[in-house]
């Protein structure tokens, strides 16, 4: 029955009327005004005035140095926090946060006005989560950070990094994954999906090409569109087509020419006609740059302007009424902007509670990084059986100031980290307390003076861009014999520190530095002499020299900047507690000059360049371009082709157990697929992983080939002594093309294809072979060298 109503006066009337006005105009401002939803994109958009529009491309702050430090408003939704894209409330549009990682969520862990902490995880940085080759693992550990992202407030985290380990003095090789693009693609990927199953999203970073710090946003990276395309890009296109990241951040640099942010064939052709990209792009954080017009970088298809600066979104107006910009080319990105937008959880009004789970996630990490440590050498002294260690001397100042991460962007604010000396006591091991006492006053000391000393340009030295590596001391020889009595045996941790806006060099940071072999010399003499042994845990988040210092201790273990859990890990690996099963997704050269791309690697550390903030202008000195001479022959591809001497191969890493390789088998898998599969059994006496890795080599007629390149890879569970287990892999037949530059195509040549199964680069242990049918694939002409480039000499 119909409700009826009847004004009983002529006041009620008034009221009635007042009430129906009331509805009619907000029916029709609502009606003029959209709300932002998933279903009413079109006609937000429809709504959007031409300046609401432009302002939704460019960045709505930067906390970079201090919240709102470029453009106000949004500035303080999350302090420390990288940026923001804007609100345009009006049309029911929220500003999202967009926080650096991407070893955990990088915001202010102190806030003013309260007591209360915003600590983060730290999670093992990227080399460290490569070297598990779990995928499953991986995407564990991207679930239990994209929930922190949402947590603290956040919409997206800042990574994954997937740069390419062109050459190991990067000195952001520790946000990175690997020097090859499968292994690349595959673990962001696991990251990517892990992550924005939590309804969080990601930036793969930085597309493209960025593989070096040495005037990052000036240089001009020459690179054949071979290379680029089966290498430098070729991660970011597996990370696309198996896990659609919700944002893609382009980089500062150049490529053949042309800025990144600015580049139609990067972030067109190639990012969306070829690869089918769905997402935004935003740019790395620079603002407004010389010799590149925003306008260009909205037409070149970058959705995002960061950090924002107001001038850019006059540009965008400008550009439009004065012809240099299409409105279609705005509107396609606000609507991917607007897409993007109604997945985030400020768009769902998500109830962050500030308070993630730490207990949960210092177990995933103190899991994952155990797993992505690295065994390296081990002569029967590791693992340390039913408590046989009691007592250790713990020598090198990274003991006890323990790296759990990088520098820079890429650095986290944990609510504490697990050192070794922490790490072992929690297993009941002792440590000297002579050795502490000496250490610990050496660290206070050396903290005070490096800040004292530090030049105020270098902003990534400060412990707000991560903890900060002090010289190691000499220790002398006296003082090292007076620990070997009361100690079963010694550990040596050799830390380094990288990061963000300045690579490394070798004399310093690639190889040792005396006191480091000093130490490593004379603790090795002292305990040896007395038959005990000794332990090297290297403590840096990418390669150094080892080939002139291996031979002097029984065992070392690569633990990288594990996260906040390191300590713990490590002492589970040599308690035995986790038999060792992480790889190396690096060639550790025997010196940085083997590497065929040091000849062109910028090596000097003072050449330290930044992107231009505002009222923080840093000079842009160094080099203009870096040709990538060696084309497509890095890393082991080089190595492995060369038959170069190395001190550990791409793919190694030992366990305590052994694994026996059998029937393998490969055949086509329907027409555009290849099936290899192999049967792993642990032969030795205690459980353990082994990670099977397929190198294919391939018919080179038509184009030059490495000797071979990884093709698949697959990790068993734990196996127990005795047991089996059968790993099934797929590989795509276009994955077995190389780019043919004079017909811009992929091109598999017809011919036999091998397919050689070992446990890294230069351990074969099984090999089956395949003929197969030409395959190609029409790309565009994208990214044209714009000069003859070099070619590559073996
Ligand atoms: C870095 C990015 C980072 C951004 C925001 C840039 O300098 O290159 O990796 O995400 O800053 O902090």
């Amino acid at each position: 029955m119909p409700l009826r109503y009847f004004p009983k006066n002529k006041n009620d009337m008034k009221k009635l009327l007042t009430t129906c006005l009331l509805a009619t105009t907000f029916a029709m401002t609502t009606n003029a005004q959209p709300q932002l939803r998933a279903d009413n994109i079109d006609e937000v958009l429809k709504a959007m005035t031409l300046e609401e529009k432009a302002k939704l491309l460019v960045g709505g702050a930067n906390n970079f140095f201090g919240a709102g430090a470029v453009v106000g408003g949004e500035a303080d939704l999350v302090a420390g926090a990288a940026g923001t894209s804007p609100a345009i409330p009006r049309l029911g549009i929220p500003a999202t946060v967009l926080t650096d990682g991407p070893a955990g969520v990088r915001i202010d862990p102190t806030r003013k006005g309260t007591d209360k902490t915003y600590y983060a995880t730290a999670f093992p940085i990227g080399s460290c989560l490569a070297s598990t080759w779990n995928t499953e693992l991986v995407r564990k550990v991207g679930e239990a950070i994209g929930n922190e992202t949402k947590e603290y407030r956040c919409d997206v985290i800042l990574g994954p990094g997937m740069n390419l380990h062109r050459n190991p003095l990067c000195g952001r090789n520790f946000e990175y994954y690997s020097e090859d693009p499968l292994l690349t693609g595959k673990i962001a990927a696991a990251y990517i999906n892990g992550v924005q199953s939590q309804g969080a999203g990601v930036s793969a970073k930085h597309f493209a090409v960025n593989s070096q710090e040495t005037n990052r946003t000036a240089v001009d990276e020459r690179v054949s569109q071979r290379a680029a395309r089966e290498l430098y890009l070729r991660g970011f296109e597996i990370a696309v087509r198996e896990s659609n990241p919700w944002t893609v951040m382009a980089s500062y640099n150049k490529i053949n020419g042309e800025f990144s942010m600015g580049n139609h064939d990067l972030l067109t052709k190639i990012l969306r006609d070829d690869w089918g990209y769905k997402g935004i792009v935003m740019t790395d954080w620079i603002g407004i740059r010389e010799g590149l017009p925003t306008t260009r970088e909205v037409h070149a298809g970058n959705d995002l302007m960061e950090p924002g600066q107001p001038q850019q979104v006059q540009e965008i107006i400008d550009g439009v009424k004065n012809g240099s910009l299409d409105i279609a080319d705005v509107d396609r990105n606000v609507r991917r902007m607007l897409e993007y937008i109604v997945k985030t959880p400020s768009f769902h009004k998500y109830p962050a509670s500030n308070n993630p789970d730490f207990k949960a996630h210092a177990a995933i990490t103190r899991q994952s990084a155990a797993e992505g440590i690295v065994l390296l050498k081990n002569n029967g002294a590791l693992p340390w059986k039913d408590g046989a260690i009691k007592t250790v001397a713990l020598f090198g100042e990274n003991s006890y100031d323990f790296l759990s991460g990088g520098t820079g962007s890429g650095c986290v604010h944990p609510p504490y980290v697990v050192d070794m000396l922490q790490g072992l006591e929690n297993a009941g091991i002792k440590s000297s307390a002579t050795l502490t006492d000496i250490y610990r006053k050496y660290i206070e000391y050396a903290k005070v003076k490096f800040q004292a000393e530090r030049h105020p340009a270098k902003w990534f030295q400060t412990e707000m861009m991560g903890q900060q590596k002090y010289p190691e001391i000499a220790l002398s020889p006296i003082a090292i014999n007076k620990e070997v009595g009361a100690a079963d045996a010694a550990i040596i941790t050799i830390g380094r520190q990288a990061g963000e806006g300045i690579d490394r060099d070798i004399e310093t940071e690639f190889n040792l530095i005396p006191e480091e072999r000093n130490l490593i010399i004379d603790v090795c003499n002292a305990f040896h002499q007395a038959g005990k042994p000794v332990i090297v845990i290297i403590n840096s988040g990418s390669v150094i020299e080892t080939a002139s210092w291996s031979t002097y201790p029984d065992a070392i273990l690569c633990a990288w900047q594990p996260g906040m859990e390191g300590g713990n890990s490590i002492a589970d690996l040599l308690t035995g507690k986790v038999n060792p099963s992480g790889k190396l997704t690096m060639t550790w050269p025997i010196a940085a000059t083997d590497h065929l791309s040091t000849k062109n690697f910028p090596g000097n550390v003072d050449n330290y360049t930044f992107q231009m903030m505002v009222g923080y202008k840093m000079p842009i000195q160094g080099q203009d371009y870096t040709e990538h001479s060696e084309g497509i022959l890095v890393g082991y591809r080089y190595f492995d082709t060369a038959r170069k001497e190395v001190a550990y191969p791409f793919g190694f890493g030992l366990s305590y157990t052994t694994f026996e390789f059998s029937n393998p088998v490969v055949k086509a898998k329907g027409k555009d697929a290849v099936e290899v599969s192999i049967t792993i059994r642990n032969s030795g006496k205690v459980a353990g992983k082994e990670v099977a890795q397929v190198y294919v080599e391939a018919p080179g007629s038509v184009l030059f080939k490495p000797d071979q390149e990884l093709k698949a890879f697959a990790k068993t569970r734990e196996l127990k002594p005795g047991e089996s287990q059968t790993l099934t892999m797929t590989i795509p037949v276009r994955d077995l093309a190389s780019f043919d530059e004079a017909n811009s195509q992929w091109l598999a040549e017809k011919g036999l294809y091998v397919f050689n199964i070992g446990n890294h680069s230069r351990n074969i242990l099984k090999m089956v072979q395949l003929n197969l049918p030409e395959y190609t694939e029409k790309t565009s002409n994208a990214l044209a060298p714009q000069q003859p480039m070099e070619q590559p000499k073996l």
